[in-house]
Order: structure tokens, then sequence, then C-alpha cells
């Protein structure tokens, strides 16, 4: 019989799983590492083996993942999307191979594996009917899973419809991911914006899936690799492999490129450490190799338990976690003024890397970790991206922490700092507080905005603290005998970047527009700006309603246009840079009463004369408006082949739909 204490620990520990899963599955919010759940799932279990008594049906053990949330309908998985056993060492992959081989197979030979990359996402399952994507579903606690087809619809790699010939019904298992790259874009659209970042890619994926406005998905940089199945109609694959291949063959994206078949345990161990050691230079998060049994009959064979199968296991990499000490708190403040904390840590080399730094992101994480100066933490590392403080080990507290206060004034300036009850950051309010003036010519002179080569942070630093430059016209007046002062700068180099300088003064509006650095004008924005408007001028003579009035600009974009062109100082910095000759190329112009003028245009399927993107743009230019989903304020839709559910919706609203030559024909251009 357990005693009490073991019977009120089991129940304790199921809590803390179910609450874990809830602020997993559901909140997007974890607040343990992935090793410390397991470790606590693999406590319960072991209580569990010792005590079957104690097991309620209710336990976490029997459920794959966390009940679903309320705001999605819930969509049943025709068969249920099982999880993966994890193994974390060589010795405990050489026991699920020995287990597989004598207690399960009884053959001595050894067994081919495939071996594939376990992404770091968010698993979905995706059912296509007839070759046409009918629905799809997160995953859920296994059995039934949340109903996201329209967002999914919004990825635009996962195809509306299969190539030919599709089976009659087909349900693609796969991760939705974000790639680090995209990940740290994101954050930064996301802190510019005074909303909040997200802790970790994975987090960002989760985020962007659940999104009751599919029109938010659409903006998120969403990838997928298909990796298994469900239902499949008259299926004729004998191995993993050749599954993968016929995904692919239908237009599914598989990581075919990373997935190898090996034969037994040594192929495994070997790929595996391969594998290990590219981690850090992979362009998405990887949490370890996921090896499937190759051999669909040999799967048969080896079945499957409630939760897991026995043909395949997550072979784990470790942890890229460790413990130290945040010795102190510094604040960062950015070209808009935001207010970022980051922690000083005790430096901790965290699997092959020194971590000295983490970004707290705002006051509302360190709430939320409760953090103090003096702490004892944990911090993960994921990918290259800057580690994140996971939580605080409280119990090493000495009653010596100290809190971390929000500033009252600037710690660069001195100035006001405030914070708007809708944002999460408190701001600068100075606009010519220094450390804002360093960060917007940063800004200014980067790869995405006047890419002015040769002039990078180390460089305009130096011509800053020389006093030589204090604002973005100080660039155009630099003269060579400026930059001599400058360290390590010759003759020759001097000459290269003044010339860089000199050709940034023809750069197209919208990069001079996104380099100005207005709030809310990211690249994309300016982009459509610098459609509208042949000069900063006009863009400036532009009243508030007529902004609003132009599609993609929503109010808050107008109203910070409005605020930057209003103030005075901006004014006189854009007249200095027009006198400096700082004359940014019109964009290709839009055609005043073009043959598409006024007129709303989709384009769907796949386009055979022209890539989609020069499509839309040649929309702009003859003053239509390309857009992403059919309503009845559509007038065109042009349909390539693959076209599907934006074809049948036109078909319905019976709007007028043109094949791509007619459109072509329609817009006067010629097709190659
Ligand atoms: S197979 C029965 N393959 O890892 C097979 N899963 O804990 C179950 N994952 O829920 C999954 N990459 O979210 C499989 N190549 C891959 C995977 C993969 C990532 C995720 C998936 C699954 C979890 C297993």
């Amino acid at each position: 019989m357990p005693g009490k204490n073991t019977k009120e620990h089991y129940r304790s520990i199921c809590r803390e799983i179910r609450r874990h899963n809830h602020l997993y599955h559901t909140l997007d919010a974890p607040e343990i590492s992935d090793a410390e759940y397991d470790r606590l799932f693999k406590e319960l279990l072991d209580i569990e083996q010792r005590h079957p008594e104690l097991i309620t049906p209710d336990s976490p053990s029997h459920q794959v993942g966390a009940p679903i949330a309320e705001k999605f309908s819930p969509a049943r998985h025709a068969i249920p999307m099982l999880s993966l056993k994890n193994v974390k060492s060589e010795e405990e992959f050489r026991e699920f191979d020995t287990s597989l081989r004598k207690t399960f197979l009884a053959r001595e030979e050894e067994i081919d594996y495939v071996c594939e990359m376990k992404l770091d996402g968010v698993a979905v399952e995706l059912t296509y009917r007839h070759g046409r994507l009918t629905s799809a579903s997160t995953r859920g606690d296994g059995l039934v899973g949340e109903e996201i087809t329209e967002n999914i619809r919004t990825i635009a790699s996962i195809p509306n419809n299969l190539s030919a010939p599709a089976p009659e019904l087909l349900d693609i298992r796969g991760e939705i991911f974000i790639q680090l790259e995209e990940f740290r874009k994101l954050n930064r659209v996301q802190e510019e914006k005074g909303e909040r970042t997200f802790a970790n890619p994975r987090n960002a994926a989760a985020g962007s899936l659940r999104q009751l406005d599919a029109a938010v998905t659409a903006q998120r940089p969403l990838a997928i690799f298909c990796y298994g199945n469900g239902r499949w109609s008259d299926a004729s694959h004998g191995t993993q492999l050749e599954a993968l291949q016929k995904m692919a063959d239908l237009g599914l994206p598989v990581n075919l490129e990373e997935t190898v078949k090996v034969r037994g345990t040594e192929g495994v161990i070997d790929h595996f450490h391969k594998l290990l050691k590219r981690r850090d230079s992979l362009p998405f998060e990887i949490d370890g190799m996921v090896v499937k049994v190759n051999d669909i009959s040999l799967q048969s064979e080896l079945g499957e338990l409630s939760r897991t199968p026995r043909w395949a296991v997550a072979f784990k990499f470790p942890p890229r976690q460790e413990t130290t000490v945040v010795e102190r708190v510094g604040l960062q403040v950015g070209r808009t003024g935001a207010i970022t904390p980051v922690a000083h840590l005790h430096p901790v080399n965290v699997s092959g890397v020194t971590v000295s730094r983490a970004s707290l992101h705002n006051w509302d994480e360190i709430a939320r970790l409760n953090l103090h100066v003096g702490d004892h933490v944990v911090v993960e590392r994921a990918g290259d991206v800057i580690p994140d403080v996971v939580r605080v080990l409280v119990e090493k507290r000495t009653g010596l922490e100290q809190p971390i206060p929000m500033p009252q004034t600037c710690p660069e300036c001195g100035g006001e700092v405030l914070k708007k009850p809708d944002e999460v950051v408190p701001r600068c309010a100075n606009p010519h507080c220094p450390a804002q003036t360093v960060e917007r010519i940063k800004h200014f002179v980067s790869r995405n905005a006047m890419d002015i080569e040769g002039l990078g942070a180390r460089q305009l630093s130096q011509l800053i603290s020389l006093g030589k430059v204090e604002t973005i016209a100080d660039l155009y007046r630099l003269t060579k005998e400026d930059l001599f002062d400058m360290e390590r700068m010759g003759d020759v180099l001097a000459e290269k970047l003044l010339n860089a300088i000199e050709q940034s003064k023809k750069q197209p509006l919208s990069r001079f527009l996104f380099g100005l650095g207005i709030r809310h004008v990211g690249a994309h924005t300016a982009r459509t700006l610098a459609r509208r408007f042949d000069s900063i001028e006009t863009l400036a003579e532009s009243d508030i309603e007529s902004l609003k009035a132009i599609h993609e600009i929503g109010d808050k974009v107008a109203e910070s246009l409005a605020d930057f062109f209003g103030d005075p100082a901006q004014l006189m910095l854009l007249q200095q840079l027009h006198r400096l000759g700082v004359n940014p190329a019109p964009e290709r112009v839009v055609q005043q009463g073009g043959s598409l003028s006024g007129k709303t245009v989709v384009i769907t399927g796949t386009l055979e004369q022209i890539p989609r993107k020069e499509a839309e743009e040649l929309v702009e230019r003859l003053g239509g408006r390309a857009s992403g989903s059919v309503s009845k304020k559509t007038d065109y839709v042009v349909a390539g082949p693959g076209a599907g559910s934006k074809l049948a919706k036109a078909e319905k609203l019976g709007i007028e739909i043109l094949t791509e030559e007619a459109f072509l024909a329609m817009t006067g251009e010629e097709p190659t």
C-alpha cells in the first residue's frame, strides 16, 4: 500500500504536470524547460509503475498533450496523433534497438532506420480529400485538436491542392515552425510595435498559428515540414522513406535533404553525432533526431502503445541550459526610445558558447519570472538566438537579492520615461536622446535601408564619439579629412566610403522612408507608401485622412506619419538632406488611369508566364490593388493551375475569372 505521503506526492505531481501542460499547450508560455518537464513526467511514470493502484483515468500519463483551448472548434483526429518516447544517450538508444530486435521481433539482423530532424515547433494534421485541403487541426490531446483550417491556408508553402495523382483521402502530419532569422525579424517588429516578444521560435510559431484572426497568422513567417500520415487511401508505399518521397511528389514540403536511411544502431549513432555538430549552423531550431523503423510492415509488427509507437523514438540533444547568477541589470535604449532590460550574467558555458547577457524583454517578463538582481537563474540558448532566462531558482535565495524597478528617467539622457497603457515597454520621451540618435543613424545606414557599405556599427560609433556625426544629415557632410581621424582609415578606404555615401543619395524612396525609422513604418509599409507617393515632399503634405484611405495603411501608421511630419525638427532634417543632395529615386510610378485603375485583383494558383510577385506588381503599377483574399469587392480573379478555394469562392460570388493569358492581354504585357 502506498503511504499517505506517496499518494499526496503523486497527486501534486499530476497537478503540476497538468498546470505545465496548460502553460505550454494553451497559453504558449512555458515556465519550465523540456528537460525539467521530462524529469517530472518520468517521476510520475515511476510512481505509477510502483503503485498502479494510484492511477486515475485522468492521469497525465494517459494524455498526449494539454486539453484544447476554448476559442477554436474541436477537431477529432481519425487516427490518434501519437507522441514519441525520448532517448537521451547512446546507451538508451542501444537499449531501444535491442528491445525491438530481441523482445518484439526476435531477430539478430540489424534494422534499417530512417533518421529525420526533430523540428521544435507545433504538430498539425492536414486533411486532403481528392487532393484538396479540406481541414487542418493542431494535435491537442492527441485525440482531439483545434480546427485551424483558415490559419493553415494562409501559409504559402502549404498547397491547397496536391499534385496529381492524389489519393482520395490523405491525412498529413507535420511540424509548423519559424526559421531563426524570421523569428528575430518578427521579434524586432513586435518590439517596434510595443507588443510582446516571443521567448523562442516554438512559442512564436504556436502563438502565430493559434490566432483567432487568420489575417494575423498570414503576416507571420510560418513554414512546415511534413513527416508522417494518418489515413492514406490506397497507400502503396512499403517504407517511411517512400512515404516521404510520395508526399514530396504530391507537392508537400518535406525535409528530404536532411533525411537519411541508416543501418542498425551504429548508423543511427554516427548520424546523431554529425547532426549534433551542425545544430548551431542550421537555419531553424531542432531539439534532436527522430529515428523511425523504415519498413512499414516491421512498423505494423511492432505496433503502438497508448501514447507512443514502438517503432520510433526521439533521440534528444542535450538541453542547452545552465544555471548562473544575475550580476546586474543594464538598460538598453533603442532608436524609438524603447527601454529594454538586459541581464548581465556571471559568464557560463552553455553547450559550447559563453553566455554573459540575456534580454529580459520587458518588466512584465521580470514580474512573471519574479526576477531579482543576485538571483540564481536557469538560462537557455536556442540556436544562435540571444539566450533567455527561463526561471529563477527561488530556493537559492539568500535574502540579499534586489528588485529591478522600471526606470523613471532615461538611463542615457535623463529624459522623461513614459509607458503607454497599451504597450509593454517604457520609452524615453526625449526625441533628441543621444542613445536614440546613435541607433537611428545605425538603422538609416543599415542593409535594408540606405545600405551604406563600410559604415558598420564600429565605424559609426567612432564617428559619433569623434563628434563628426550627430544627425543623419551629417553623414552627407563628411569629408576625407574627417574620415582620416578614424582608426585604420587609409586613402583608398576613405574614398570608397565617401563614394558609398554619395551613391546612397539615389537609393529608392522606399529605402529612404524605411531608413527614417518612423514608428510603425517597416520595410513593407515603406514600399506601400513609396508606390503611392513620388517624393517625400508629397507624402509629408498628405493629410491623415488620405493616408488612412490607402490600402494597408491603418490608423496607427497614419497617425505616426502625421506625428513625424508634424515635428519641426524632422522637417528641418528633411530639408537639410534635400539641400545636401539626398534625392531618393521614385519607385516604379503608378500609372494614373492605368488599365486596372481602382480594380481589386486576386491572383491564385500557379502562374506559368511570370512570377506571382511580378504579376502583383503589375496590378499595382496599372493602378489596381493586388489582394490575397476573395470577397464581394474583388473585381477579377486570375486563376492559374492548382487554384483551389479562392477560385471556388470567386465562382460562387460570380466574380470574373481570368486565365493568365487573358490577364496579360488585359495589362498589355507580352507573355515571354
Ligand atoms: S513523428 C508517431 N517526426 O515531435 C510519430 N515527429 O514528441 C509521431 N516532431 O508530436 C511523430 N519532427 O510534434 C515525428 N520528423 C518528425 C518530427 C516530429 C518534430 C515532433 C512532433 C511530435 C513530437 C514527438
